[in-house]
C-alpha cells in the first residue's frame, strides 16, 4: 500500500505526494473578489504539498457569503488569479480551484443591492454568520427558481472554464459545509415539491447538473468534488446520508473524475464509502501524519487533506518526512486583511538560516 510520499495520478496529471492541501478560505481579496499580488506566495510557499485545492471562490455575486472572498466569474477577477497557479507550476506543484455558492448562508450585506440570499427552499439555517462588525444571524432565503437553478448551472460551468482559462489544473466542486449543493441534498433545507426535491434522486438532481455541467466544460480529469457528510455545519441536516452517500458515490463512478475528497472528523464515514467508490478518494479532516499515514497503508483512503498543518506549515511534507515539530495555527489571522499570518509561517530551513 502508498504511503504519503508516493505519487499518485488523478485525471492527466501526477501529483508528486499524497498530502493535499485543504481548500481554506482566507478572506485577502478586495471587495470586487481580487486577489492581492501576495496571494501567489502564499500558494507558492506550499507548493511542495502533491495538490493543492484553494480557497472557496465565488461563481457569481449571488454565490458571496464571506466577506472578501475571491471570485472567478470577472475578468478581473481571472486575471488576479493567473499569477497563483504559475507561482504553483514553477515549484513542480499541482493546484485546483475549489468553486462555490453559498446559497442561504449569504448575508445580505454581502449581495448586490442587499438583496435576499437564494437557496432551494425558504428555510433560515439557525445560526450566525462572519462579518467584520461581528457575528450577524443567517436570514430567511428565497426560494430559487427553476431558472435561476439552471442559471447557477451554468455559472459552475463558466467558473470551471475561467479557473481553466486563469491556468488551474482543474477545479474542485464545493459540495460539503452547508452551502448550496449540499443545501439541496438536506432532509432539513430542502422541501421543495419539485424535481429537486423530496426523494434521494431528486435532492442529488442538483448536484449532478452541475457536476456534469462542470464535466461539459473543461472535461472529467479536471473535475473533483468536495463532501463532508453528515457534518452538522451551517445546520445541516441529513437523516437519510447512510443511503444519499452511496447512491452519489455509485453514480460517480460512472463520470472518471479526477478525484472525490471526503471531510470527516470521526473518519467514521470512510469504512463506509471507500469502497462504494472507485476512483481517488481523498480522505480530510483532523488528520495528523500518522493516522493519515495508516488510513492510507489500510486501503482507506488514496491521499490526505491536511488544513491547519498546512495553513501553518507551508513546508508540511519536509517538516513530515523528518518527522519535525509543527508550527501552531494563529485562528486570529485566518480570516483577516494582510500578509500576516498569511506569507509570514516560516519553514524549517528558514528557521535553520536564521538559528
Ligand atoms: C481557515 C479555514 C478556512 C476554511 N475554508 C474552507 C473552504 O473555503 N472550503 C472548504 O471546503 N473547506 C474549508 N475549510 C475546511 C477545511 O478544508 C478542512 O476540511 C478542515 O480544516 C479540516 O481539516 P484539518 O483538520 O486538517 O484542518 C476551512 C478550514 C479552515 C481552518
Amino acid at each position: 500500500m502508498p504511503t504519503l510520499f508516493d505519487p499518485i495520478r488523478i485525471g492527466n496529471i501526477e501529483l508528486r505526494n499524497r498530502i493535499i492541501m485543504a481548500p481554506m478560505t482566507r478572506s485577502r481579496a478586495n471587495d470586487e473578489g481580487i486577489q492581492p499580488s501576495y496571494a501567489a506566495e502564499y500558494y507558492r510557499q506550499r507548493a511542495s504539498a502533491g495538490l493543492i485545492i484553494t480557497e472557496a471562490t465565488n461563481i457569481s455575486p449571488m454565490a458571496k457569503g464571506y466577506v472578501r472572498t475571491p471570485g472567478i466569474y470577472t475578468r478581473e477577477q481571472i486575471e488576479s488569479w493567473r499569477p497563483i497557479p504559475a507561482a504553483v507550476h514553477a515549484r513542480g506543484g499541482k493546484i485546483f480551484l475549489q468553486v462555490f455558492h453559498t446559497g442561504r448562508i449569504a448575508l445580505p450585506d454581502f449581495l448586490p443591492d442587499q438583496t435576499q440570499p437564494v437557496a432551494p427552499s425558504a428555510v433560515r439555517a439557525k445560526g450566525q454568520n462572519y462579518t467584520d462588525e461581528g457575528m450577524k444571524e443567517f436570514v430567511t432565503p428565497r426560494e430559487i427558481t427553476k431558472d435561476e437553478i439552471h442559471q447557477t448551472v451554468r455559472d459552475f460551468a463558466a467558473a470551471a472554464a475561467n479557473a481553466i482559462k486563469a491556468g488551474f489544473d482543474g477545479v474542485e466542486l464545493h459540495a460539503a459545509s452547508g452551502y448550496i449543493v449540499q443545501q439541496f441534498l438536506t432532509t432539513n433545507a430542502n422541501l421543495r415539491a419539485d424535481e429537486y426535491g423530496g426523494s434521494i434522486e431528486n435532492r442529488a438532481r442538483f448536484l449532478f447538473e452541475v457536476i456534469d455541467a462542470m464535466i461539459e466544460a473543461v472535461g472529467p480529469e479536471r473535475v473533483g468534488v468536495k463532501f463532508s457528510p453528515q457534518i452538522p455545519f451551517n445546520d445541516i441536516e441529513e437523516a437519510d446520508a447512510d443511503l444519499m452517500y452511496p447512491y452519489i458515490l455509485e453514480q460517480l463512478n460512472e463520470r472518471h473524475i479526477a478525484y472525490i475528497h471526503v471531510a470527516d472528523y470521526s473518519a467514521k464515514a470512510h469504512a463506509k464509502l471507500r469502497p462504494v467508490y472507485q476512483g481517488n478518494y481523498f480522505a480530510g479532516a483532523g488528520f495528523t501524519k500518522e493516522t493519515g499515514e495508516a488510513l492510507l497503508e489500510h486501503g482507506g483512503a488514496d491521499a490526505i487533506v491536511y488544513g491547519t498543518k498546512l495553513l501553518a506549515n507551508p513546508d508540511l511534507p519536509e517538516r513530515f518526512r523528518r518527522n519535525a515539530w509543527l508550527n501552531e495555527p494563529d485562528q486570529s489571522t485566518f480570516y483577516v486583511p494582510g500578509e500576516h499570518g498569511y506569507i509570514d509561517y516560516p519553514a524549517l530551513e528558514e528557521l535553520a538560516a536564521t538559528s
